[in-house]
């Protein structure tokens, strides 16, 4: 149940039929208006999804989740970006877990997978007032009922290829709001060093044997031993510890 410390996410909520983008709608929001904390832009389909880097979103239309938060941190130093995309993606998973069977885990830095396959991807936007957050939009893609994948990407599943069943997006998606403003509650509340250890508790291959390809083409076996504040990844191999950053790194 929600108390009175709650900034109630979705209870503003935009719901297209169709977008180019959900986070680019809420940066034109933005733009524009000072809208509440927590309203959402959400959207059956997306003709321009954004994905991270230079890639695409894709989304089979009316299917899946695909929707963006607007959030103002104030209270977070801009150095602490990685705590917040930790926060967003603990609560996507947390609710990905309460409806789908096997190991639910965040893929740094911040896909959520079921075991070793992408149900989730996030976007997270942010604009800084000097060294303080000013706007984040988060943006999140959740595979639901799609079931058939275009063939070029990589690891795919939903909700409904892993449980067999359909579900309602409305009500999903309420379940979505209240699991990502408990964990943005904590981190409002200071809770970091919760957020930091459940994060590592939920991550993909923590502490696990496993190859690793650099961005030059270099593989290599090593153990993923931590991420950083500023969200490297912390790699043991056996020529020691390395720090990678987004691209300079992928799973194998
Ligand atoms: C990724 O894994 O590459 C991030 C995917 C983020 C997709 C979501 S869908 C809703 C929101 N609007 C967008 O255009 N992108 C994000």
């Amino acid at each position: 149940m929600r108390n009175s410390n709650t900034l109630l996410i979705g209870k503003v909520l935009l719901d297209f039929s169709s977008l180019p983008s959900t986070n680019q709608y809420a940066q034109e929001w933005l733009a524009a208006e000072r809208p509440d904390e927590g309203a959402v832009v959400s959207a059956r389909a997306q003709t321009q999804g954004k994905g991270q880097g230079t890639t695409a979103w894709e989304s089979e239309p009316g299917r899946n989740i695909a929707l963006s938060v607007i959030l103002y941190p104030y209270f977070l130093p801009a150095v602490s970006h990685f705590l917040l995309s930790q926060t967003i993606a603990l609560g996507a998973r947390d609710f990905v877990a309460s409806y789908v069977p096997g190991q639910v885990t965040i893929k740094w830095p911040n896909d959520i997978y079921i075991n070793n396959r992408k149900v989730a991807g996030i976007l997270i936007q942010n604009t800084l007032n000097g060294s303080r957050f000013q706007t984040c939009i988060a943006g999140i893609g959740i595979n639901v009922n799609q079931t058939e994948f275009p063939a070029h990407l990589p690891n795919p599943v939903s909700f409904a290829a892993s449980t067999g069943s359909t579900f309602e997006l409305a009500e999903l998606r309420e379940s979505l709001f209240l699991c990502l403003e408990e964990w943005y509650l904590k981190l409002k509340a200071g809770e970091t060093e919760q957020i930091r250890q459940t994060y590592l508790n939920n991550l993909y291959r923590f502490r696990t044997d496993a190859r690793f390809r650099r961005a030059d083409g270099s593989i290599f076996e090593g153990r993923i031993t931590g991420v950083t504040d500023q969200g490297r990844l912390l790699i043991r191999h056996s020529d020691g510890e390395e720090h990678f950053d987004l691209k300079e790194v992928s799973f194998i």
